[in-house]
């Protein structure tokens, strides 16, 4: 019998076909989860040029590349100070040293998020103390933040996650009360925003990352750290550069946390484009969203903000099998990752599975929460600590979300979706 290609791309070249079998397996056409080739190359020649220029001018530590590009991510955010680092990673570590955080403190942050976030409190000597999240943000329950509040808590470390803000104001409306600086965590989110202020701005420091993966990806490893308050920036640049003050007197201990010139000046040449990515984004979600909504077994995130909707979510309605993610009140949302929650015991595994067998790229963000992993069991946290963050790791798969995917590529994304739930 000759099979039909299943691959809606090249549906319209269905022909019959009865030669050997290996070639009536079906074709599925490739979605990998991110296409770093069709964004760089389309601007190999500037970029090239670039290199060129950064070559010859023998500039490779600090100089104008650097504050070029700190200027232009500064007035782009809206805020006054902006420091270019050698990662996200960095950028945190760095933001904890210049609040002085040390030993015997604690900071409050999700744990659900990336492991960098939590790593770099506890490389200060201070405790992360883990919030959990809510259900339909992915990001920190501010209800949660406040219980675990100490006299010890140092300050307060939201992530921005997928691109979306987390809950600002009842975050820094905590900070305020208990007196405790916010730090954002806004690796993921450059760009998005909180009630018109943009992610990275709102607290006393943000940290952006730039890995290549990020809306803004570089190539290689940078970051950024920000902030309004020009004590903490200036604390920050010393301790950038070893806390040397006039060079070689080291009042304090810093690192060598800097940006290569070489990788300032190729980001730079995508930042023209950066609002382009962001709406071919928002627009590749908008139409994953109409289209995986008419599924049956689907349902939007039908909540603005958090707990209010959650019935919807939870159990409820067993005939809900997968939750579409959702932008919600008062943020503007660029979506670095488009989330799922595929509900029910071993079903998330069973269907990424499923779309790596049509080769459709997909990952989990994130299968461990921070407060399972075996370098916190020191923190001996009980069981059932984090409900939520437990089973968003036990639900979460992204698929592929990059701004140069084709409308053919959805709708195969799509397609192998509505093939897993039809079986
Ligand atoms: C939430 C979060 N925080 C921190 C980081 C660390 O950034 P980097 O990989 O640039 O060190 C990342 C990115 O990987 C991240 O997603």
């Amino acid at each position: 019998m000759p099979q039909p290609f299943h691959c809606t791309a090249y549906q319209h070249l269905r022909f019959d076909y009865s030669g050997p079998s290996f070639l009536n397996e079906p074709l599925f056409m490739p979605v990998p989860l991110l296409d770093l080739n069709a964004q760089n190359l389309s601007l190999e020649a500037e970029l090239k040029s670039v290199f060129e220029r950064v070559l010859r001018s023998s500039q490779f530590i600090l100089g104008p590349e650097i504050e070029a590009f700190e200027k232009q991510i500064a007035q782009m955010i809206g805020v006054k100070h902006a420091l270019s680092v050698s990662s996200g990673t960095d950028a945190i570590l760095l933001a904890l040293m210049a609040l002085d955080i040390k030993a015997g403190d604690e900071v409050i942050c999700p744990t659900y998020t990336f492991f960098a976030t939590a790593g770099c409190v506890a490389r200060t000597g201070a405790t992360p103390v883990f919030a959990d999240s809510c259900e339909v943000s992915f990001n920190i329950d501010p209800t949660d933040v406040e219980k675990r509040i100490s006299r010890r808590t140092k300050a307060i470390m939201p992530v921005h996650l997928f691109g979306q803000t987390a809950e600002m104001e009842q975050i820094l409306a905590l900070g305020r009360k208990h007196g405790i600086p916010v730090i954002e965590d806004a690796a993921q989110a450059l760009g998005s925003k909180y009630q018109d202020q943009s992610a990275g701005t709102m607290g006393l420091c943000g940290t952006f990352s730039f890995f290549p993966s990020k809306n803004l990806g570089g190539f290689g490893d940078s970051g950024m750290l920000v902030s309004n308050d020009d004590a903490v920036a200036a604390q920050a640049s010393l301790l950038r550069t070893h806390g040397a003050k006039p060079k070689y007197y080291h009042k304090y201990i810093g690192g060598n946390f800097r940006m290569d010139p070489l990788q300032a000046a190729l980001i730079a040449v995508k930042l023209p484009h950066y609002d382009g990515y962001t709406s071919r984004r928002q627009a590749n979600a908008a139409y994953y969203t109409e289209h995986l909504s008419k599924l049956p077994g689907v349902a939007k995130s039908v909540a603005p903000t958090f707990i209010a909707a959650l019935d919807n979510h939870r159990g409820t309605n067993p005939n809900v099998r997968i939750l579409l993610p959702s932008a919600c009140e008062n943020t503007y949302h660029i979506w670095n990752q488009f989330t799922l929650r595929i509900r029910g015991a071993g079903q998330r595994d069973a269907m990424r599975q499923f779309l790596t067998e049509r080769k459709i790229g997909s990952e989990i963000y994130y299968p461990i929460p921070m407060h399972r992993q075996e370098c916190f069991a020191y923190l001996e946290i009980a069981e059932n600590s984090y409900p939520v963050a437990d089973l968003l790791a036990s639900e979460a798969l992204s698929i592929p979300i990059y701004p140069e995917l084709a409308t053919s590529q959805k709708d195969e994304v799509i397609e192998a979706i509505a093939a897993f739930l039809n079986q």
